[in-house]
């Protein structure tokens, strides 16, 4: 008898009549994905209106989907289109760029400023931004909200290294500018109805001048560097200094922007909340706050921690990984289909979006045991992986993230420079609320008591 491959019906979430599972996926996208995970299993069908959605949880199909097939799943933005989602933000910048071929040149000049070595000998700049930031520290007798200074540092360490910039008087403004840009686009991503950004409605308003405030900052830079390019060697003069192989023409000040608030948002955002989860699973844990301490204080003793250590701070890096794993920071990596196309034993709609649930596959049972647990230990650079993706913060193929290295290398040295130097208590409790705005943060911040443990 001959076995029909790819047949098996996609299980569907019930949702409501007309939008489907719209108001779901406005709410709490991850929640939805993560109850249609455990309802369902490893690929569940959801409706936003007329477009079908498939949620995607098993480390084998996401290597499908970003590794080997990635030509038939798509990024979601398009070119016969304008854009709808994280595409009204960063344009055609390296993240939302579908263009496969401008993508590649994007990322071949990008990509050398990311390599190990040369984030390495930024290392004198990160451990200044983190410094600055202890100082402040110890002026200040108030609660922190641990959220907010982690996203001020990685903002800070990112535009020192990459655009050799002190931004630090626009912070405030950058900061909430880029959560409205995401908070907006998130929503409407699952939003079934997009009314035209002309329309002035009070979400559009707010949007656009958010999108003012982060341009004109970026634009301010650009203009203050033009007068001295190559003089700083940083990721702002490549870009400046670039040429077109054919018509040797520099880039556009769009494309400019395009590519700098990328790396800016990008270059940050991420980073920061998966910081702030990992302050509130330390918060959790006292005993394994006391055990990176112990590790700090032997590779460093007295000195400050430098990017140098990351490589003998093994387990402050399992801590950070395995924060990463219970909260990633980018718990969901979408794709579309034109075609009908085979996924699995499954048949999948044509123009369809495909959402990598990250979340589900970094705590599934099949690959975790006792995954809701945290358990830095899993991350022993002796225990073997049981698949490679089960782990995917960073995402995977040719898309993966370009700044991994740089996360890694800032996370652990924020981590060893704030407990070398602080007792540090965290005021929050499980379980803590999350909110979805391309990337998962805590809804409610990290409200934290630090105090100095300098004599
Ligand atoms: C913990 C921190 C971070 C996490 C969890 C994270 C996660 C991700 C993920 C999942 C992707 C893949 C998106 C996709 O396939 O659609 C990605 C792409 C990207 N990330 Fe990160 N990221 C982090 C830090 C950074 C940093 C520090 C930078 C620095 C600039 C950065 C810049 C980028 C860029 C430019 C891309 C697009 C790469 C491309 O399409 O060629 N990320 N990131």
């Amino acid at each position: 008898m001959t076995t029909l491959m790819h047949t098996r019906a996609v299980p569907r979430m019930p949702g409501i009549p007309v939008l489907g599972n719209a108001p779901s996926f406005r709410k709490d996208p991850v929640q939805i994905l993560a109850d249609g995970f455990r309802d369902h299993g490893n690929v569940v069908r959801y409706q936003i209106a007329s477009i079908p959605l498939y949620g995607i949880s098993h480390p084998e199909l996401a290597q499908q989907v970003l590794v080997e097939r990635n030509k038939e799943f798509l990024k979601m933005e398009r070119l016969d289109r304008p854009p709808q989602g994280l595409g009204l933000v960063g344009g055609m910048g390296l993240v939302t760029n579908p263009d496969h071929s401008s993508w590649l040149t994007q990322r071949r000049m990008i990509q050398p400023m990311f390599h190990r070595a040369r984030l390495a000998s930024m290392g004198q700049k990160m451990a200044e931004a983190v410094q600055s930031m202890l100082e402040r520290w110890e002026q200040s007798t108030e609660p922190l909200e641990m959220d907010h200074e982690m996203l001020n540092v990685t903002m800070d360490i990112i535009t020192r290294t990459m655009f050799s910039s002190d931004i630090s008087s626009s912070a405030g403004k950058a900061a909430h500018a880029s959560s409205v840009a995401l908070h907006f686009a998130s929503g409407r991503i699952a939003s079934p109805i997009k009314l035209p950004l002309k329309f002035p409605l009070p979400s559009h308003l707010e949007f656009h001048q958010a999108m003012r405030t982060l341009d004109s900052i970026i634009f301010q830079l650009i203009e203050e560097r033009k007068p001295q390019v190559g003089a700083y060697g940083d990721l702002l003069d490549m870009l400046l200094e670039a040429r077109d192989a054919d018509t040797g023409e520099g880039m556009t000040d769009k494309q400019l922007r395009d590519e700098l608030v990328t790396i800016f948002i990008a270059g940050h955002e991420t980073t920061a909340h998966s910081l702030a989860w990992t302050w509130h699973l330390l918060g959790q844990h006292p005993e394994v706050l006391e055990r990176m301490r112990t590790e700090v204080q032997k590779v460093a003793g007295n000195r400050i921690p430098t990017v140098a250590d990351q490589g003998q701070l093994t387990y402050t890096t399992q801590v950070f990984q395995e924060a990463m794993r219970l909260y990633p920071a980018a718990p969901i990596i979408p794709r579309r289909i034109e075609q009908d196309t085979p996924l699995g034993d499954h048949m999948l709609q044509g123009n369809s979006r495909i959402l990598v649930c990250v979340r589900n596959i970094h705590r599934h049972p099949d690959f975790w045991e006792h995954p809701d647990r945290f358990d830095p230990d899993r991350f022993e650079p002796s225990r073997s992986r049981t698949h490679r993706l089960a782990f995917m913060p960073f995402g995977a193929g040719a898309r993966m993230c370009i700044g991994n290295n740089l996360a890694m290398m800032e996370a652990v040295l924020i981590l060893a420079s704030v407990v070398q130097r602080f007792d540090v208590q965290v005021l929050t409790r499980e379980p803590l609320a999350h909110e979805f705005a391309i990337t998962l943060r805590p809804r409610d911040g990290i409200p934290t008591r630090v105090h100095s443990r300098q004599p």
